[in-house]
């Protein structure tokens, strides 16, 4: 097992009608700022449940963070934050609204001049304005980590953020919000789980074993319950499965010890920032033809994955990991996620020799798990996967 550090101070409120407790986690006396989407929460009754917790409390409200959320939508919100002196963001969302509010949290401490420096320069966040999340749907893991993806339109760009100043305060997780989901985001939801436990396991073998079970048991998990969830979101067991799935698949616990790849997640980026597409569906586009290009350097982790995950036991390493690929490509599909980026947009053809220089001008020239993929590999697997 590599060295490793490991400290995730989100305090997790999981279970039924939790979200009560909202009003005993906010500090007393703070002037909060809640932070929502494109209106979900006014039809499913977790906006009233939210305003019924923090009756006591001084709220703004500032509704309307799109999914990939805009920077110049953030501005907004930001300029709020200081006008009214803020003291605590709270996040009632997905991934888009809680990204969003990590961003406004750093922004609003940050002493540049131009925020968009923070994402554009990679400036790290060793303190941010304190924020809570009341998460509406299970999918991202941002409710337990210190990772941000802002969009920006007018430059169709996507980029991270982060820093350990960017965890939640506290985060509730009531599987009851599940049942309202529309089918296309509980889709997008497994399918981004799935992919950010690939991206932290489908490397090579270093020998940690428990790493690779505590990976290994969320995607079984995963694999047990997609179709359970898919056709009765409201089942609150099953609901509960899949929520905690998505939080422990990216709250830091499964990446320590062992490498990263993470390339799936930056092209998945640039075609979300070129054409729109959902998150998810970009990494069900990539992951495939990822894995078949650098099938020679992932053979052993994806015949592991072949036999644990989809009980192939016959055939050689090559042939079982070639299995593997075609299993979690299979996997995609019966979610109703297509794997084709020409199943999605008619104006793909460029798009490969787009993110190769996206990537050369951003200088990330050599990413995956030995950082030895160039823009020029990028750019292949692109064109592999239209
Ligand atoms: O905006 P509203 O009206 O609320 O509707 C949302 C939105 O349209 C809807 N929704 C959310 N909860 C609902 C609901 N509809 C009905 N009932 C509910 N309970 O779902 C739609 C999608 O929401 P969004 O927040 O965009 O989805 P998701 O959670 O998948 O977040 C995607 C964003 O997170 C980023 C992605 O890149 C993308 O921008 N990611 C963040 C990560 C992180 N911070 O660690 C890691 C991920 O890899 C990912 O990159
Ligand atoms: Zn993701």
């Amino acid at each position: 097992m590599l060295n490793f550090e490991f400290k995730n101070p989100t305090k997790i409120i999981f279970g039924k009608g939790e979200i009560k407790k909202l009003s005993s986690e906010i500090p007393e006396n703070s002037k909060v700022l809640m932070v929502y989407g494109g209106g979900s929460i006014k039809k499913n009754g977790i906006y009233d449940q939210v305003k019924t917790a923090l009756s006591g409390f001084d709220i703004i409200e500032f509704g309307g963070i799109p999914a990939n959320p805009e920077y110049s939508i953030l501005l907004q919100a930001l300029e709020i934050i200081k006008k009214e002196n803020i003291s605590f963001i709270l996040a009632v969302g997905g991934g888009s609204v809680i990204d969003g509010v990590k961003f406004l949290s750093s922004a609003a401490l940050f002493e540049g001049e131009d925020p968009w420096d923070i994402l554009a320069k990679s400036i790290r966040t060793t303190k941010g304005l304190p924020f809570g999340t009341v998460l509406t749907l299970p999918a991202t893991g941002s409710e337990m980590n210190s990772s941000s993806v802002i969009s920006r339109k007018e430059t169709r760009q996507k980029l991270g953020m982060g820093g350990p100043g960017l965890f939640p305060v506290f985060s509730i997780l009531d599987p009851e919000v599940v049942k309202s989901i529309p089918q296309r985001q509980i889709a997008n939801g497994i399918t981004d789980a799935f992919t950010h436990v690939l991206e932290q396991y489908m490397t090579y073998p270093i020998g940690a074993l428990l790493q690779d079970r505590f990976a290994e048991s969320i995607m079984q998990t995963l694999v047990e319950i997609a179709p359970k969830i898919i056709s009765d979101p409201s089942d609150y067991d099953i609901a509960s499965e899949f929520m905690w799935c998505c939080t422990m698949a990216l709250n830091g616990l499964i990446q320590k010890g062992v490498p990263g790849d993470w390339a799936v997640h930056a092209m998945g980026h640039e075609l979300t920032a070129l054409y729109g597409i959902d998150h998810a569906r970009t990494l069900a586009i990539i992951a495939p033809r990822h894995y078949e290009y650098n099938i020679e350097t992932k053979k052993e982790k994806l015949a592991q994955y072949a036999e644990r995950i989809w009980g192939i036991q016959n055939g050689s390493v090559i042939e079982k990991a070639k299995q593997a690929i075609e299993k979690t490509e299979d996997f995609f599909n019966s979610l109703d996620i297509k794997t084709r980026l020409s199943e999605y947009t008619d104006d793909y053809k460029d798009s490969g020799k787009f993110i190769e220089d996206s990537f050369t001008k951003r200088g990330l020239t050599g990413i995956g798990e030995h950082r030895s993929l160039k823009p020029s590999d990028a750019r292949k697997i692109v064109e592999m996967s239209y």
